[in-house]
């Protein structure tokens, strides 16, 4: 099938490639040149492992071609897929859905009426029905296709979570939108991946509904965290020991310095907005206490090293990690990047550790100190954070980094480490949601 792709970002570059490797001819549309440019060179513009490799491998096999706007061949696409971002709105929780206005109106001229257009990004609940009237207006098409099939992969699986998604999910009002939508992604209905279909409504909830779920889940065991921080338990454990309830279930329930990233925070936030305009306010109200319990845990990370060091004003602190969480470098609402702020704010001489975002950090941060040898980043400091999870962290040899730190102190955030081969090296071990014995 021919396929448009339009807004190339994770979710719409990680689509993009889904659909070629799928089989699709696919056209990629992003108004940003630059942007366009370097997708054309085979690069994605941003860390996700395996995506730069099958990006230039459906170039290469001609699946793949972008463009800064519609031609005429978007007259030849049988499904345009949107991707465009919804971020929070600046002074206010509520999503801003002015791209995917911009983006039909943009695609009106070129849309034929047998072809359908498939929103994929996380949209307020009744946005797919606005854009339906919207389309229909600028077309002058009494039924226009538009369907919704919110998208679930995660930065890091980005592209495995595109190809073997747990399930698709779509939302039509007729049944030419469902059947486009089947042939589409027949290949991974044919794998056996569940396809459900539902009205628009419904679709464009399950995503925000999910997304709630799942930051609910970490809130829930960071709040056991400050029970258990209290009271001498170990959330860690606890986690684990629900988690055999497969009602419960294990996954998602790893306590620490809590979420962030481009979703979980704006998109809870955007449901509460959301409900709020719809009169049922109350009915997702308790998410403002998750967002709250996951913001106390960075200011936690703060307090345990005000108990161990006194004043943080000259004390040097390394932050091990800056992205969100590992195998990204997306450092939108980072736990990691907001506990380096806290610190510097505290008075602290921070410096920022990380394999990947660095760049990032350096472009939104200059305030901050950035060190990419992991080594030398330990020199002199008077405590280590270790606030996102990555491989080479957890692999550190704490006994060589030991002779290179002023004061052997390290904070857990993730409760990843081995701390008795980290006490080994003489080090003071604190975690969160645990009493550690020193
Ligand atoms: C999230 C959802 O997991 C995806 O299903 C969804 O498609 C995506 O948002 C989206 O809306 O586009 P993502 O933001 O990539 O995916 O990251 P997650 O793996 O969900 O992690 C989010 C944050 O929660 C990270 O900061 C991570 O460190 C934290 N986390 C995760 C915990 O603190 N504890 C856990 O047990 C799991």
């Amino acid at each position: 099938m021919k396929v448009s792709v339009i807004g190339l970002g994770y979710l719409g570059a990680t689509h993009a490639v889904a659909m070629a490797k799928s089989g699709h001819q696919v056209i990629g549309i992003e108004p940003n040149p630059e942007k366009v440019a370097m997708l054309q060179s085979g690069r994605a513009g941003f860390f996700e492992p395996g995506l730069d490799q099958a990006l230039a491998e459906q170039i290469a096999a001609g699946r793949l071609t972008f463009q800064i706007a519609h031609d005429e061949s978007s007259r030849l696409v049988d499904v345009h897929f949107i991707c465009v971002g919804t971020p929070q709105t600046k002074g206010s929780l509520a999503a801003d859905t002015s791209y995917l206005h911009a983006a039909i109106s943009d695609l009106a001229p070129y849309l034929r009426e047998d072809a359908l257009v498939a929103g994929k990004s996380t949209v307020p609940v009744g946005t797919a029905a606005i854009l339906t009237k919207e389309l229909g207006a600028a077309t002058g098409f009494s039924e226009p296709n538009l369907a919704w099939n919110p998208e679930f992969l995660r930065e890091g699986t980005a592209l495995e979570d595109s190809l073997r998604p747990d399930r698709l999910v779509v939302g039509v009002t007729n049944k030419r939108s469902e059947e486009l939508l089947r042939q589409v992604f027949e290949p991974m209905i044919a794998s056996g991946i569940p396809f459900l279909v539902t009205d628009l409504a419904t679709a464009e909830l399950v995503k925000a509904a999910a997304n709630a779920f799942l930051a609910t889940k970490i809130s829930f065991i960071n709040a056991m965290a400050e029970i258990a921080e209290v009271s001498g338990a170990d959330a860690s454990q606890l986690a684990k020991a629900i988690g055999y309830d497969e009602r419960i279930g294990n996954k998602f329930l790893r306590n620490g310095v809590g979420f962030g990233g481009g979703c979980l925070p704006k998109d809870i936030r955007a449901l509460m907005a959301r409900a709020e305009e719809l009169g049922v306010g109350e009915s997702v109200a308790y998410l403002k206490e998750i967002d709250k319990i996951n913001i106390r845990r960075r200011d936690r990370v703060i307090a345990l090293l005000e108990s161990e060091l006194g004043s943080l004003s000259e004390k040097r602190i390394l932050i091990l990690g800056a992205a969100f969480k590992p195998d990204s470098d997306d450092i939108r609402d980072s736990p990691a990047l907001e506990i380096a702020l806290l610190a510097q704010k505290a008075g602290a001489e921070v410096i920022v550790h990380d394999p990947v975002s660095l760049p990032g950090v350096l472009i939104k941060h200059p305030e901050l100190s950035v060190q990419e040898d992991l080594t030398k980043a330990f020199e002199s400091v008077d405590a280590v954070v270790l606030a996102t999870e990555w491989k080479e962290y957890r692999d550190l040899d704490p006994q060589m980094v030991s002779v290179l730190t002023a004061n052997k102190l390290i904070i857990d955030g993730r409760n990843v480490l081995d701390v008795a081969k980290w006490q080994q090296a003489g080090f003071r071990v604190l975690a969160l949601g645990r009493t550690i014995q020193n």
